[in-house]
């Protein structure tokens, strides 16, 4: 046996198939173009400031960089994790040459770019996870080839454009997660043919139009989000079909209608519902009593009625938001509901606010102890603020404002230590300011205005220390405005004592503020203190502009030096300001801080779920696709009734050019395969035409055969071209040699040595009629186990001629076509022959095979042609026609020919 064969270098080149078929795991590329790949990636990246990419160096093998995660077996990378790694820089369209990635988590960098094209290389993905990085672009169609995905996460992005057709080929899918871009046009409806589908967020994009109804098709959905979009109408009832719902969150849309009345039994699972900031009108269904699993129900900022439903069996509610809506009837009993609630710690929120509640102080309230937020402002409550209010020790903001409570403000509130936000404005309290508020250290709004309290401010909110805004305005407070509350160094929102009674000077706390580190803008109210005289607010870290009115007139009476401001008046001398106002200012402040804690939650569930819940343990499933591949005489409305549509159920494949469905042609009575060119793609009109020329003229039984094709336009006006083929009922070769791990039916899909053989042979004489018998010979130029289909013999036909082209010999030396076959070519070092040397790039399935052989082996019997022998009998043929030199090669007429030679051997030795 001639062993040197084994050590020379080759590249896969036409008769490679013959390899293909035994070297499997080197297919598409080897374990160097891995290398290659991710040199290239790291080398688009450009910062990483945790050290990452330092251990990618020439010291180690790439399996054992960090980040990578490589098959046992084949060496090759399966996993590329670089998760929250502070990298900086684009991602390399080299990424699509790692073809056997399955998992590829780039998850909370800073990626920029698009997202590469070339990542439709990647057959054998099943996590995409983009999330939270810059990336800019559109969602690339070819993500279609990208057939086995499970789950896409790529929100948190700055993607634009329209989710492409092509991705609807992606029917695997469990989780798709591309919130937080700005995506466009209307909600795909063939998300609704994902039958898998678990997770779907598509929150904070601008989509459009209604929610399809075919949503209501995905019996599995448990995770639907499509808050913050544009979109209108009313939710489809087919929605509530879907029992397993879990988390329904819709708001800021421009939704109507009402809230089905069955709600609470058509989604028993409910956790999570929250239709907040539409138009939603009608009242709470009573059924709402029967959600036993309800965490968060979000209303807030609708048009709905009535009263609320016992909410006695809902234990678990931690999130009760119904504010801004027409609830109430403004009178006594309003609020008995709160008295319903049975689990007292289980509420964390409550907003009420704005609404027409009437009644007093709900004592229950005070037993809600774990409240963290509690907004009952613009209602129509009145009565004394209980002071059991101290109880709610872990609130951190309430609003009572727009009411008409009366009385003191209870001395307790000062146990509230978490509070951040207070707000009284607008009621009818009297009595002093409590002293007590003083305890409040992390109080950064204090709302007083509007009500009827007097006595002295009292200087103990001097100890407010983190105070940003104090309005004392209109009320009846005397005395003198204590120097403690001037020199507040956070005070810089808003300072209000206006309409009040208080008199002496004002304190000279308030002139010099140099020195510090204050920080944020220069507070505007300063410029409206009439009696400032001087300020001195130099050498802090104040930003922004400065403001141009009040003492900011003068350049001699305020001092702004050494700060990083712009702006101001001429003679500052700053630069001038160049920035523009961030956010839009159309909520008011409580709902604004209820929905955006709203969205945050849903967000962060959205989160927990893809990365705790999921990224570990993905499913698998076994698939059918194939990608069958590639003489008019068959219409659209044929092929529209062959394929019922071209539902997703039909669909068998997708390829480069196209997608393969399985459709049953009525006039001929036959499956047949229908390959739909994708005409998106530039490309595919002239494959159509390569592969038509191509398989007009030629017959044989290892080709796939091409039945009809047609050419036209779709029902929408758009071009249409598809190839109708034989059906193949096994499948891709792919399928066979790369199995998805499948524990079911792994037994089924694998060949054996003789099978194997077998194909090589079929493909073998398939290329050899292309290249000797055909009047012009054909090169294929695509040939790879996934343009190879099984019948139900077993039998190997070449398919997906999409690339083909005649071969007209313009100089011997011209060999370019010949060699440009498979899409990636790799280089492949062999040291050292026996089956030691090729074990670990062999199936398993067949050394499985050579090692029953071996124990099975007769010593007696010096004839038998072992497993072994065989096999390296089709490398060494594989080898010698992979030469890079394509006078070296072997003529693949001596491959035929020699293959077949080996098989009559193995089956006379088997004998
Ligand atoms: C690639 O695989 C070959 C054969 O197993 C091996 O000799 C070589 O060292 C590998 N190279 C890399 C970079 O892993
Ligand atoms: C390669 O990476 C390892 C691990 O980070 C490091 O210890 C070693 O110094 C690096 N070698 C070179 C040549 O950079
Ligand atoms: C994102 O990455 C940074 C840097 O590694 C890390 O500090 C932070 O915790 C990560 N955030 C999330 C949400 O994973
Ligand atoms: C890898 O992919 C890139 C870009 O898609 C391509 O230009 C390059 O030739 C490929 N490299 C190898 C070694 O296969
Ligand atoms: C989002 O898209 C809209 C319209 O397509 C555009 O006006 C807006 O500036 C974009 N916003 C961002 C943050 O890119
Ligand atoms: C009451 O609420 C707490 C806090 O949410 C929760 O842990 C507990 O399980 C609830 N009790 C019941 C009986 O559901
Ligand atoms: C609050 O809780 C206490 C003790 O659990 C109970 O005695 C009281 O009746 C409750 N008050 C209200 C108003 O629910
Ligand atoms: C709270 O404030 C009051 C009045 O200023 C004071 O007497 C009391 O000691 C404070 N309590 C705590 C726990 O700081």
């Amino acid at each position: 046996m001639g062993n040197h064969i084994f050590s020379q270098k080759f590249k896969f080149t036409l008769c490679a198939a013959i390899e293909i078929l035994l070297l499997c795991s080197v297919l598409g590329g080897s374990n160097e173009t891995d290398q290659l790949a991710l040199l290239d990636i790291k080398s688009k990246i450009t910062d990483h400031p945790l050290g990452i990419m330092s251990s990618w160096n020439s010291s180690f093998h790439f399996c054992q960089w960090r980040g990578i995660t490589c098959g046992k077996r084949h060496q090759r990378v399966t996993m590329l994790d670089l998760s929250s790694h502070s990298l900086q820089g684009s991602i390399s369209a080299h990424l699509g040459n790692l073809t056997f990635l399955q998992f590829l988590h780039l998850y909370n960098n800073s990626f920029i770019g698009e997202i590469p094209p070339q990542i439709g290389n990647l057959h054998r993905l099943k996590v995409l996870d983009l999330y939270q990085n810059s990336l800019t672009g559109k969602i690339p169609a070819n993500i279609s080839g990208c057939s086995n995905l499970l789950v896409v996460s790529i929100g948190s992005n700055r993607l634009v454009g329209q989710v492409p057709l092509e991705f609807s080929t992606l029917t695997k899918l469990l989780i798709i997660n591309i919130q937080l871009n700005n995506l466009t046009g209307e909600i795909p409806p063939f998300f609704g043919n994902f039958s898998d589908l678990e997770v779907l967020s598509i929150t904070y994009n601008n989509f459009k139009g209604t929610i399809p109804d075919s949503v209501g098709q995905l019996k599995k959905l448990w995770f639907l989000a499509m808050g913050v979009n544009m979109l209108s109408g009313t939710v489809p009832p087919s929605i509530y079909n879907v029992s397993s719902m879990n988390s329904f969150t819709v708001e800021e849309n421009k939704l109507h209608g009402t809230i089905l009345s069955d709600l609470g039994n058509a989604f028993p699972s409910i956790t999570n519902f929250n239709i907040g900031y539409n138009q939603f009108t009608g009242t709470i269904p009573a059924s709402l009593s029967n959600a036993s699993n309800l965490e968060i129900f979000t209303i807030a900022n609708n048009g709905i009625g009535g009263k609320l439903p016992s909410l006695e069996k809902l234990q678990k509610l931690r999130w009760l938001s119904i504010s801004i809506n027409n609830l109430g009837t403004g009178s006594d009993g309003d609020l008995d509901f709160l008295n319903t609630v049975s689990n007292k710690t289980s509420l964390k929120l409550l907003a009420i606010n704005s609404n027409n509640f009437g009644g007093s102080f709900p004592i229950s309230i005070t037993n809600f102890t774990s409240l963290s937020i509690l907004t009952m402002d613009r209602n129509k409550l009145y009565g004394n603020i209980p002071a059991g209010i101290g109880n709610l020790v872990n609130l951190e903001m309430m609003y009572t404002d727009g009411n008409k409570f009366t009385g003191h403000i209870p001395e307790e509130i000062g146990k509230l230590k978490q509070l951040k936000k207070l707000d009284f404005e607008g009621n009818k309290l009297t009595g002093n300011i409590p002293s007590s508020l003083g305890n409040l250290t992390q109080l950064t709004h204090l709302y007083m205005h509007n009500n009827a309290l007097s006595g002295a401010i009292p200087p103990t909110l001097g100890k407010c220390q983190s105070l940003l805004l104090l309005n004392l305005n209109r009320n009846n407070l005397s005395g003198s405005i204590p120097g403690e509350i001037m020199s507040i160094p956070s005070l810089s929102i808003y300072l209000g004592m206006s309409q009040n009674n208080l008199n002496g000077p004002l304190p000279v706390e308030v002139i010099d503020f140099s020195y510090n580190n204050l920080s944020g803008n220069i507070p505007e109210f300063l410029a409206d203190f009439d009696s400032l005289m001087r300020l001195n607010l130099s050498f802090n870290d104040f930003v922004g502009m400065v403001p141009e009115k009040g003492i900011f007139k003068n350049s001699s009476a305020a001092s702004v030096v050494g700060n990083k401001l712009c702006g101001g008046i001429a003679e500052l001398q700053l630069s001038k300001c160049n920035f523009r106002n961030s956010r839009k200012g159309r909520l008011t402040l409580t709902s604004k801080l209820i929905i955006a804690a709203s969205v945050t939650v849903c967000v962060a569930l959205a989160m927990h779920i893809l990365y705790f819940l999921y990224a570990k343990k993905i499913r698998v499933k076994p698939t059918s696709s194939s990608s069958v591949n590639s003489l008019l005489q068959v219409s659209y409305q044929s092929l529209l009734e062959a394929t019922n549509k071209f539902s997703s159920t039909n669909l068998i494949g997708v390829g480069s050019f196209g997608s393969v469905y399985k459709g049953i042609l009525e006039k001929e009575e036959k499956i047949v395969a229908i390959k739909v060119l994708n005409l998106v793609n530039p490309r595919a009109s002239k494959s159509f035409q390569a592969e038509c020329e191509a398989l007009r003229n030629i017959r044989h039984r290892n080709l796939v055969k091409l039945i009809t094709a047609c050419s036209g336009v779709d029902y929408q006006g758009n071009d249409f071209k598809a190839l109708v083929f034989e059906f193949m009922a096994y499948g891709s070769l792919e399928e066979w040699l790369h199995p998805i791990i499948n524990h079911h039916n792994q037994a089924e899909r694998c060949l054996s040595l003789l099978q194997r053989l077998n194909i090589a042979i079929d493909v073998a004489s398939a290329l050899e009629y292309l290249h000797h018998y055909c009047q012009t010979p054909i090169v294929h130029c695509d040939l790879k186990p996934s343009n190879v289909i099984l019948d139900d013999k077993m039998v190997g036909h070449i398919g997906d001629f999409g690339l083909a082209r005649f071969f007209h010999e313009t100089s011997p030396n011209s060999a370019a076509p010949l060699s440009s076959t498979i899409g990636i070519k790799g280089t492949i070092g062999y040291t050292a022959p026996g089956l030691a040397k090729v074990e670990e790039v062999l199936d398993p399935f067949i050394l499985e095979e050579i090692k029953r052989d071996m124990s099975r082996r007769d010593p007696n019997n010096q004839g038998n042609y072992e497993v072994e022998e065989c096999l390296i009998a089709i490398l060494e043929i594989g080898v010698a026609c992979s030469d890079e030199f394509p006078s070296e090669r072997m003529s693949i007429m001596d491959a035929t020919a020699q293959l077949s030679a080996v098989k009559r051997k193995r089956l006379s030795g088997e004998n």
